[in-house]
């Protein structure tokens, strides 16, 4: 049995002139009423000092297979973790390429069902929620083809994996995945980031348009982050970052810009710059230039 408190009644302060401290407002938009567990995951994301994430996406296997630049994902990502806020990956790559201490929180792919031999958006929810628990999860993840063959089913795979992750506390990050047939513009990414963010998803990733961007971003009510896509030349993957932050997007998703990369440490590095520290994307590619050259100084003296 724990002794009883035996200090004299006069030496506790219980302050009573000073009124009980709230809790300032969250900083992310739209995370405001949701429960302290979501909080506290979305705080794990999203830097609270920047408020911004750069979130490293090696998903892409699923789909793909051996993507380029991902055949290895044991020595492709490590070198790439101290630099990057978030995981988004597999629960098979995290299990079986990702030490448990590097103490990244993870948005957990959760969704699957097709290849690219077949129709891609032919998904369906591939995690319990209970496995994302048990992986640690900070948040959970699911494709949706708004304007697609699939719209009914992949909405419907998103509702279930909100509802599902909300039992837990777990966020919802829906990507808008955007069929061949449909165009990339600000039109189309307004509708489908605003759909998902009614539907209760936390957290959005969709693509940068270059024209009106920044309205997308206006008319989603919660963070949006945006996905990289295929490889561009290192300066115009940084000036999509630059400007998808400078006009509302709150980080990047990225992953094959980061890792097809010529120096992917070098490039993660350089796209951090860019979202946390607001550098000018020739300031970011200077330093990726100059990590790159360091670099290989030192694979060659080793
Ligand atoms: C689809 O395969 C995934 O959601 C990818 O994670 C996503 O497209 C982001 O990767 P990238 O920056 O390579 O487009």
């Amino acid at each position: 049995m724990p002794e009883a408190d035996a200090a004299p009644k006069e030496r506790k302060d219980f302050a009573v002139k000073t009124p009980q401290k709230e809790i300032p407002a969250f900083y992310l938009r739209g995370t405001e009423g949701q429960d302290w567990g979501l909080k506290s995951r979305m705080a794990r994301i999203f830097n609270p000092e920047s408020g911004r994430t750069v979130m490293l996406a090696f998903d892409h296997g699923y789909l793909y297979g051996p993507t380029t630049g991902l055949e290895r994902m044991d020595l492709a990502i490590i070198p790439l973790l101290p630099y990057v806020d978030v995981l988004m990956c597999t629960r098979g790559a995290l299990r079986q390429c990702i030490p448990p201490e590097c103490g990244k929180p993870v948005c957990l792919r959760s969704s699957g069902g097709a290849t690219i031999l077949k129709e891609m958006s032919h998904e369906m929810l591939s995690v319990a929620v209970d496995d994302a628990v048990r992986l640690d999860a900070a948040a959970v993840t699911c494709q949706v083809y708004v304007g697609g063959e699939k719209e009914h089913e992949t909405l419907r795979n998103l509702s279930q994996l909100i509802n599902e992750g909300l039992r837990y506390g777990i966020p919802t990050l829906g990507v808008t995945a955007v069929g061949r047939e449909l165009a990339r513009d600000s039109r189309y990414l307004g509708l489908a980031t605003r759909v998902i963010a009614e539907y209760g998803a936390h957290f959005v990733k969709t693509y940068y348009c270059a024209e009106n961007f920044d309205e997308v971003a206006a008319g989603c009510p919660i963070p949006i982050v945006i996905a990289g896509g295929k490889k561009l030349p290192e300066l115009d993957a940084l000036k999509m970052c630059h400007n998808a932050v400078q006009q509302g997007a709150l980080g990047v998703d990225m992953g094959r810009n980061i890792f097809q990369a010529d120096d992917p440490v070098a490039m993660v590095q350089a796209v951090r710059a860019v979202v946390h520290g607001g550098e000018t994307p020739e300031k970011a590619l200077d330093l990726y230039n100059t990590l790159k050259s360091e670099g290989r100084k030192t694979r060659k003296a080793r």
